[in-house]
């Protein structure tokens, strides 16, 4: 690392909560290894920055600076437009105004000395590219799903059809094979404008000076190893991760301590905690089919439940009704588990749920902020992806990592009240499954192994501290 030259790391989070947390705990790890190094935050986006944005962004060291830039205006965009191609034109829209930062942070002898963007932030490179200023690509998933963008610019030439009809998995080097019904949802309907934009993106990535991903070498030892190999044609890869959101989260609503309360009232390991992220929703049907399930199980559970969509595919981005949820629950089902559920609507503290020693298990959508947030705390999952990369990531979890079991849905795409039973059972005691019930201790004994490593790697001389200190910036 070169001591001398002060180092100043311009960040462009791609919009969205998600992606900010891991980019946050990036800048505090880089101001932390050294006193010469700043941050500034650059935050565009098509509406003005959301309250959490600000709060998060607010509270950090004086060290790490925010501009939020102008949101672009996207009107002139078909409403049909999907979420890549409304990011892809936020992004270069916003290249504009991040000169015009480039040009200020210059005059005030602040020049930037790299540029750090999200995956699907590479449009800013031309600006990057223009102020002689090193281009970055921090990738908050983890290297099997990087190894696919590495690679999809190749596929893109060589396959024809749509991935989804591919006959034969997609085998990366030191990678679980990917089925094409499993490949990243932003790659699918290749007709589609949002597919040009992710193509676009991936051919990019070779223009970074370094990729750094939010995975750690004891995670994922074959994939990182591939990607490390000399010679490849692509930039060098550091593992730098797990960033969690590590901060406290302060004035609790009163609805979340209470679930906190709960959780100190329950036996040791005995909670399974059930969300689908800020994101992921379920239809009616399907939470109520869950609902069944969790009560079958006859295990202790703490269920953040969200408002249901219409559609099984539907994600995020789409519009969330205002049904309640609770509406939703077979009737009777609150009253029948009262004492060993505990249902909170919306939102859930749930760092704190995750470093509880009471739960002993996370049902979740498998989204990678979620994950690593599991890792660090030790807790095993039951896989239950819905969108985005969540099935790549699903395979990742329970056929190599094998810290996860998976929630199989029924033909129409519904995960029945029997199945849910199966793998809830089988992860928190295998009661009556001998076979679950050894898979289950197995999937426990590896989580343990993992939250050491993940702890172990971020140690001043562990892998992910060294990996981080490679870069100069
Ligand atoms: C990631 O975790 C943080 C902290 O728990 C949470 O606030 C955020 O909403 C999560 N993001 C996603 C996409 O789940
Ligand atoms: C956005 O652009 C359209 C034209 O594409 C224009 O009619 C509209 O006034 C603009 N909106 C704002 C808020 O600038
Ligand atoms: C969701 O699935 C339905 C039926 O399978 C399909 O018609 C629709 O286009 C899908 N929506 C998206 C956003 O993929």
């Amino acid at each position: 690392m070169e001591e001398s030259k002060a180092s100043h790391v311009v960040i462009i989070p791609t919009p969205g909560m998600g992606h900010l947390i891991p980019f946050v705990e990036l800048a505090k790890r880089l101001i932390h290894r050294d006193s010469i190094t700043t941050v500034t935050f650059v935050v565009i986006g098509e509406g003005p920055p959301t309250i959490a944005q600000r709060t998060v962004l607010d509270s950090l060291p004086s060290s790490i600076s925010s501009v939020f830039l102008p949101p672009v205006n996207l009107t002139d965009l078909p409403s049909t437009a999907r979420i890549l191609t409304r990011i892809s034109h936020t992004v270069t829209r916003s290249n504009p105004e991040l000169r015009r930062v480039f040009n200020s942070l210059a005059e005030e002898g602040r020049s930037p000395t790299a540029l750090v963007v999200d995956l699907f932030g590479t449009n800013a490179f031309d600006v990057a590219h223009e102020f002689q200023v090193s281009p970055y690509i921090f990738y908050p998933s983890n290297t099997n799903v990087l190894s696919f963008f590495l690679h999809l610019p190749r596929l893109d030439e060589t396959v024809s059809c749509e991935f989804w009809e591919l006959t034969e998995p997609v085998k990366l080097p030191g990678c679980v094979p990917v089925s094409g019904k499993d490949i990243i949802d932003t790659a699918q309907d290749r007709k589609n404008e949002g597919y040009k934009y992710t193509a676009q993106d991936s051919k990019r990535y070779k223009e970074a000076k370094g990729i750094l991903v939010n995975s750690f070498i004891e995670l994922e030892p074959n994939a990182i190893k591939a990607l490390q190999e000399p010679g490849l044609d692509k930039p060098p890869v550091y593992p730098i991760g797990p960033l969690v959101n590590t901060g406290k989260q302060e004035d609790n609503e009163f609805e979340e301590l209470q679930c906190l309360k709960w959780l100190d009232d329950q036996p040791l390991s005995s909670v399974l905690y059930v969300s689908f992220g800020s994101g992921g929703t379920l239809t009616c049907e399907q939470i109520n089919e869950l609902a069944l399930g969790l009560e079958k199980s006859d295990q202790r559970f703490l269920w953040v439940i969200r408002s249901p969509s219409s559609a099984a595919n539907s994600s995020y981005f789409d519009s969330h009704s205002k049904t309640d949820p609770l509406t939703c629950l077979p009737p009777g089902f609150l009253e029948r588990t009262k004492g060993r559920g505990f249902v909170i609507p919306s939102w859930a503290p749930q760092a704190l749920i995750l470093a509880h020693p009471s739960t002993g298990g996370f049902l979740t959508h498998c989204g990678w902020n979620s994950t690593l947030e599991s890792i660090v705390n030790g807790v095993p999952l039951i896989a239950w992806p819905l969108y985005a990369e969540q099935k790549m990531n699903a395979m990742l979890l329970t056929e190599d990592i094998r810290v996860a079991f998976r929630a199989h849905a029924g033909h129409n795409g519904v995960v029945r009240k029997e199945e849910v039973a199966r793998v809830v059972k089988g992860l928190m005691e295998g009661k009556g499954l001998i076979n679950e019930g050894k898979k289950g201790k197995g999937v426990r004994i590896k989580m343990k192994e993992m939250k050491e490593g993940a702890c172990r790697v971020l140690e001043d001389d562990g892998s992910s501290t060294k990996a981080l200190n490679q870069l100069v910036f």
